[in-house]
């Protein structure tokens, strides 16, 4: 559903604008800074609640009409948020056990925001009645593009763990296990008599004294996830039952572990995505890489909103370090190059008080005189030259496996081989390799189809169904390849181990079994060396080994250090027509790095090694649009396999470009199957 309202295809600039902090005869000047800005569409009324309702049902509109008609008179659009994100004092004073309780027993005290629990009945009546008022007298306005749904679900409350939380877990856990007797097998009771007898026995995962149950914290997990879904599609539903046409978002914030973003995006018209990467950070264009990908594979490739970044710095990590110059322009621009459809901030105007003072805005303190307001108005202007973009794909055909359930299973249990064994940081070193290399990825679920990847990574796969291993086995024997991380096939969805050995139904494909795992203490490493297309080629593994005993597999890297040395630590089988690999480290970068010029040399591909300079490219129906960012320090040129028109400042462009440092180019290019055609000279 394409955003309603000034329908014309463009990619959208503002951001969050709270004109009920200031008095309205500022309102004017703001508009008319929007508009030299370039501004297009704000989000208004997150987090007005207070003032859109100050007593119990008496609505109070005029105030966003009037801001409402006045964007709209400047031709900017709305992305109107339902203003449920933070109750207003009346409501919890009224009913103070909706309030959130933490997994000591504190209910959280008023005076910040989200403070709710997910599954008060009283919060959810309060918020049907705010959304259903809401959509009946804003449904109409012409300049409402996009409803926006309460904000960033989970960012301060995920989970809670109050007496109406432990109703509705036990709810759905029934809903999940029919009877006790499920319960009891799924949760494997008989260890540590923990045998239930009655649903009424069972609470939400209170600090214990010991190490919890592991199916308990997945549940609890999986459980919280869906908990705050429906509170979602409470809203959603009110929404599109009484404007139907206008599409409906709530923002995510990127690669964020409790919620199930795969189960969420299915229920919003587009993907909207909130993204704070760290200036201080060397490798945060990386991060924000790897998110927006996953912005863009959660709706099968639909473009994208970026709702919310920092004009510069943020205020709520230790040390907030400002964006210098030009890094604000690139990376907008590698959000866009990676699918979004909009640059937009939070927030338009800093604010005179309150908990964010001091995070950067687009119209900061100092007014327009400031470097800041400079930049984001040059901007402005760039996105605006850009409209063309708008609705582009970007193709990719590698793609990495990403399941909360996964991520949850290995993160939640405390008992395990090794602490340093946690998901992210493996997904964040397999995506930084095939960054490094220059490889666009998708992100997918193991149960989604794959057969149109020609390579599925899969940097862990801890907990996997055996229907998914069956799926997995089907894409490499039908000719794709197939690369499996670490500590993987050892538990099914319940929890309950894979017996035969590891990696359990993954075992035949793979053609190695695992005999124990072997953690490394902090610090210690082991050598790697590659063999099969590198003869002696040394790397490291750290923190992570394991006890290969091959099957029927050929080995593509020994350990030669260490207790394992003569071991294998990678192979590879040749199924079907594809190729399945594994590898049984967390290796260092370049091992990694080895890894992968393995991989892709025997898919035949030709891999851009691009260190600093990322290179994406987004199809339209007549072209194709090469986004270069160059995230370094030093200029570069780049050559170009076929000529184009460089969009930002209107030049042809015949063979090569020189990048500056921070620099971005976008080439329009007529359409070109494939590649990106680029290679660099740094
Ligand atoms: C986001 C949030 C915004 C604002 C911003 C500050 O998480 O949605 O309302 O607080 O962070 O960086």
């Amino acid at each position: 559903m394409a955003l309603t309202s000034g329908t014309r295809a463009r990619l959208h600039f503002g951001g969050d604008y709270n004109p009920e902090q200031w008095p309205e005869r500022a309102w004017g000047e703001d508009v008319a800074l929007m508009r030299d800005a370039g501004v297009t569409m704000v989000t208004v009324s997150v987090f007005s609640w207070s003032l859109l309702e100050p007593e119990p049902s008496r609505f109070n509109f005029g105030w966003l009409d009037r801001v409402l008609d006045l964007l709209w008179s400047a031709g900017i659009t709305a992305d109107l948020a339902t203003g449920t994100a933070s109750p207003p004092v009346w409501l919890v004073r009224a009913h103070p056990k909706m309030r959130p309780m933490t997994a000591d027993g504190v209910w959280l005290e008023f005076g910040s925001r989200q403070g709710y629990c997910p599954s008060s009945p009283v919060f959810r009546e309060h918020v049907r009645r705010l959304v259903t008022a809401m959509a009946e007298h804003f449904g109409e306005h012409p300049g409402l593009a996009l409803w926006h749904v309460s904000n960033e679900y989970g960012d301060h409350v995920s989970r809670c763990w109050c007496p109406v939380s432990t109703t509705h877990f036990r709810r759905w856990l029934r809903d999940r296990y029919g009877a006790i007797e499920g319960l009891n097998d799924a949760w494997g009771t008989m260890h540590w008599s923990q045998a239930y007898s009655d649903w009424s026995q069972i609470e939400v995962p209170r600090r214990q004294p010991g190490p919890g149950n592991p199916t308990q914290l997945l549940d609890f997990a999986r459980f919280s996830s869906d908990e705050l879904l429906e509170l979602f599609n409470l809203e959603r539903r009110v929404l599109t039952d009484i404007c139907p046409s206008v599409p409906v978002t709530t923002n995510f914030m990127g690669m964020f572990g409790e919620l199930d973003y795969w189960h969420w995006a299915r229920h919003e018209d587009v993907v909207s995505d909130d993204a704070y990467p760290d200036p201080a950070d060397p490798k945060a264009h990386v991060t924000a890489a790897m998110n927006y990908d996953l912005m863009r594979s959660l709706r099968g490739g639909q473009p994208w909103l970026l709702l919310e970044q920092a004009p510069s710095a943020v205020n709520w990590r230790a040390v907030n370090v400002p964006k210098p110059p030009g890094l604000l322009r690139l990376w907008s621009l590698q959000a866009v190059a990676r699918g979004a459809d909009s640059v937009m901030f939070f927030q338009w105007r800093a604010p005179r008080y309150g908990a964010e003072l001091l995070h950067s805005a687009m119209l900061p303190h100092r007014g327009t005189a400031s470097r800041i307001w400079q930049e984001v108005n040059a901007l402005g202007g760039e996105v605006g030259r850009l409209s063309e973009v708008a609705g582009s794909r970007v193709r990719a055909d590698v793609c990495v496996l990403l399941d909360w359930d996964n991520w949850w299973a290995l993160d939640a249990v405390e008992s395990m081989p090794s602490a340093r064994m946690r998901w992210r940081p493996l997904v964040d070193q397999f995506y930084s390799a095939l960054h490094r290399l220059g490889v666009t990825i998708d992100f997918a679920h193991p149960a989604q189809d794959l057969s149109r990847y020609r390579l599925v990574i899969a940097p862990n796969l801890y907990l996997i169904r055996n229907e998914d291993a069956a799926q997995l086995t089907t894409f490499v024997l039908a000719g794709g390849t197939l690369v499996v991380g670490p500590f993987s096939g050892v538990v099914d969805e319940n929890h309950h181990a894979h017996l035969g050995g590891y990696p359990g139904p993954l075992r035949d494909l793979l053609g190695i079994v695992v005999d124990e795992f072997w953690p490394l203490p902090d610090g210690a490493s082991t050598r790697v060396e590659f063999h099969a297309f590198d003869a002696g080629h040394l790397s490291r593994a750290c923190a992570w080994t394991e006890w290969l005993d091959v099957l029927d597999a050929s080995v593509v890297a020994r350990y030669t250090s260490g207790s394992l040395a003569g071991r294998a630590a990678i192979t590879r089988r040749a199924a079907g027509r594809g190729n399945a690999w594994y590898v049984s480290a967390v290796l260092d970068d370049d091992g990694m790095d080895r890894l992968f010029v393995d991989v892709f040399s025997e898919l035949r591909c030709l891999v851009n090694e691009m260190p600093t300079v990322e290179a994406v490219r987004r199809d339209g129906p007549v072209a194709s649009y090469l986004f270069l960012l160059n995230h370094g320090d030093r200029p570069a040129k780049i050559r170009l396999a076929h000529p184009g028109t460089e969009l930002l400042t209107g030049s042809p462009i015949a063979d090569s470009i020189e990048l500056a440092a921070l620099g971005v180019a976008v080439i329009r290019q007529s359409n070109i199957p494939g590649r990106t055609g680029v290679g660099t000279q740094q």
